[in-house]
């Protein structure tokens, strides 16, 4: 089976190299030359723990290329895993999607099946087959599946091998024996199923994640204000299995490519179709209140930033990934330095992306030590483990004024205490 993927980010990129890592001979095009180049040298063009040595290790399995017509030409299944960014409404934009729609009909010279793997609102999978339709220029028959991703940065290649279902939304018994074949070495179980509610499988798993995450933040803000902590809180709720024990943290808010962008996509979509969606809309509201947390727990000790070192411990929007996108850290800092505070930051792997965007602004430091010399506060916005287990008495030693303020409650409460931090965390009792 001559199997072919557009788009190397997480999706694309993860997919292909796990079919060939289950023996399937894979293509992997981009229109970037410099992100193909690197490829083909091995490398990964992402940050994605056990990705590059899997491309390592599958080499002769996998082609890297920029050309489309070589990709398509004679292959029995296309996956379509570009991305659906955000437009400025909140609703997915598609434009890259049905660009590659359209290549694949221009392109395709025997019958095959085109996989939709992109996060797509209900419905997008009609519009690539009527594209691809419109297009083609061979008399042959190309039937389109959806079959969305579940995967999470940071752990996208252990996701995709021991994923908890395939989900496949298909038209004819052909394509659901064809991608049954691509899959046979996987051992997941399959959900079967038409493609609008594939589509809709994976915005409602997202979306019920991010409630979930609101649910739980909105929570400590309230056992905060009656005395309660929230760890014992979602410890006993998550043990019920109805609920279940993950995705109970609460935090400064959920940030990265999905949540953020999936719940205004799918509140867009309901919108349009003249159906509110409350939930899905108070859980983005709670979040984007969620992110600004800590500034507005910072005031019960400052009044303004204005000539304060601040330390910031964490930049990107979670462990194991260098992506910012929608990162706590983004709405916090630009807060910070506009109010005239002296920001340092430290991240394992996020600083160079965060330096493309604010180049001189902030100090970047190479070490947790160097960063909280001399602050006055330290903000922690992500929980690597580096931040984790770092030694608390060292806050207290290193800052002027040991004030910390845990987005991501790194720390025990008592911990804290006896090591002398002013220490300020989500949802728990002082
Ligand atoms: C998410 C989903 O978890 C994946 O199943 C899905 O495939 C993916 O989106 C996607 O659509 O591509 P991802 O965005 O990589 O994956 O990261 P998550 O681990 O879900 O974390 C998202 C955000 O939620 C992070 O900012 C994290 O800090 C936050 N979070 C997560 C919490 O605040 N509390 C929790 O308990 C869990």
């Amino acid at each position: 089976m001559k199997i072919s993927v557009a788009g190397t980010g997480y999706v694309g990129l993860v997919t292909a190299v796990c079919l060939a890592e289950k023996g399937n001979i894979v293509t992997c095009l981009d229109i970037d030359m410099g992100k193909i180049a690197l490829m083909q040298k091995g490398f990964s063009p992402i940050f994605e723990p056990k990705l590059e040595e899997l491309m390592q290790k599958n080499r002769d399995n996998i082609v890297y290329t920029s050309d489309y017509i070589m990709a398509y030409r004679d292959a029995d299944v296309i996956i379509i895993g570009v991305g659906t960014p955000e437009k400025k409404d909140g609703s997915a934009n598609l434009k890259y999607v049905f660009e590659v729609a359209k290549q694949i009909a221009e392109t395709v010279e025997r019958d095959c099946i085109v996989i939709v793997k992109s996060t797509v609102p209900v419905g997008t999978n009609d519009k690539v087959e009527q594209i691809i339709k419109e297009n083609r220029k061979c008399k042959v028959n190309i039937e389109v599946v959806s079959n969305p991703e579940f995967l999470s940065q940071g752990t996208a290649v252990q996701d995709t091998l021991n994923a908890t279902r395939i989900v496949l939304g298909v038209e004819s018994q052909k394509a659901e024996s064809i991608l049954k074949q691509m899959y046979s070495q996987f051992e997941i179980p399959f959900v079967i199923t038409d493609r609008r509610s594939a589509e809709m499988i994976k915005y409602a798993a997202n979306d019920f994640l991010a409630l979930k995450i609101s649910y739980i933040n909105e929570m400590a803000n309230l056992c905060e204000i009656v005395g309660a902590n929230i760890e014992d809180v979602a410890k006993g709720m998550g043990m019920d299995p109805r609920i279940g024990d993950r995705f109970l943290n609460a935090g400064i808010g959920y940030g990265g490519s999905c949540f953020p962008k999936d719940t205004k996509a799918l509140h867009w979509l309901a919108s349009f179709n003249d159906y509110e969606l409350k939930t899905v809309k108070a859980a983005i509201e709670v979040n984007e209140n969620q992110k600004i947390k800590l500034i507005k727990k910072s005031k019960k000790y400052f009044d303004s930033f204005k000539g304060l070192n601040i330390a910031v411990l964490g930049l990107t929007f979670k462990p194991g990934t260098d992506d910012l996108r929608d990162a706590p850290s983004l709405v916090n800092i630009p807060l910070l330095i506009e109010d005239g505070a002296n920001v340092k930051a430290w991240d394992p792997v996020g600083m160079d992306n965060f330096r493309k965007i604010y180049p001189d602004e902030i100090k970047y430091c190479n070490s947790i030590e160097e960063t909280l010399i001399d602050t006055d506060i330290c903000f922690i916005f992500t929980e690597w483990p580096e931040i984790k287990n770092f030694k608390l008495e060292k806050f207290t030693r290193l800052m002027k004024n040991p004030l910390v303020l845990d987005g991501r409650n790194c720390y025990s409460l008592d911990e804290a205490e006896k090591r002398g931090l002013i220490y300020e965390s989500i949802g728990r009792r002082k």
